[in-house]
């Protein structure tokens, strides 16, 4: 955690467990990231590319090394003060690339261990909200301190449009209610860290 003028900035990272390009969850973070440059003061959110990581295969650490594009993916998850999950649902649970993801910083030292986090989801019927529950459940191990309210789960298909064409979220009811995720996930990081 950085500060600015005696006030903490905290650093978010955002991983996307969708790998595909016009990715609405990904319009999501990318929304996100928007809304945290223009009006929320004390985070910075920077988004991780998952899709280069190896599928996991303990043989693939040597000597207690991982593979380098792993190695820097744990780097980045551990110097982050939080976690920001879009997470797509997959036959009601997250995405195999996610889960992947989660599994390589998780090997040991754990690098999830005591962040705070949230998740947001968007997708077919219930907006991908059967998948934070697993995801949930998942952070119960990595010990993942994750917000509970607001939740955050937009059903992409329901008029009016909620994307454009290229992945973008241009619905502004849901550019708020994703304002009040990040404000929820800024104060319980300060709260987690003694600093509220
Ligand atoms: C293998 C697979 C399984 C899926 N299972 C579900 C599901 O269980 N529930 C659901 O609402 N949507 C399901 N979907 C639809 C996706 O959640 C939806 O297409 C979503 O927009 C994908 O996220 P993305 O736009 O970020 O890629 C599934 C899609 C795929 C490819």
């Amino acid at each position: 955690m950085e500060a600015v003028a005696s006030k903490p900035v905290i650093k978010v990272v955002a991983v996307c467990g969708s790998l595909r390009k016009g990715s609405f969850n990904r319009g999501l973070l990318r929304s996100a990231i928007q809304i945290s440059k223009d009006s929320v003061k004390g985070m910075e959110i920077e988004y991780i590319d998952i899709s280069p990581l190896p599928m996991l295969n303990t043989d693939l650490e040597v000597d207690g090394n991982f593979p380098p594009v792993v190695e820097a993916f744990r780097q980045k998850i551990l110097q982050a003060d939080s976690v920001l999950f879009a997470s797509p649902e997959y036959n009601y649970s997250v995405t195999a690339p996610l889960k992947n993801a989660i599994d390589w910083a998780s090997r040991p030292p754990n690098c999830w261990a005591d962040k705070a986090a949230a998740i947001v989801s968007t997708g077919g019927s219930f907006g991908g909200g059967l998948a934070q529950y697993h995801l949930r459940q998942i952070g119960i191990y990595l010990d993942l301190h994750f917000i509970n309210k607001p939740e955050f789960h937009l059903n992409a298909f329901a008029p009016p449009a909620k994307f454009d064409s290229n992945g973008n979220l241009i619905d502004p009811q849901s550019k708020d209610r994703l304002k009040e995720v990040l404000l929820s996930l800024l104060a319980f990081t300060l709260r987690l860290k003694g600093n509220s």
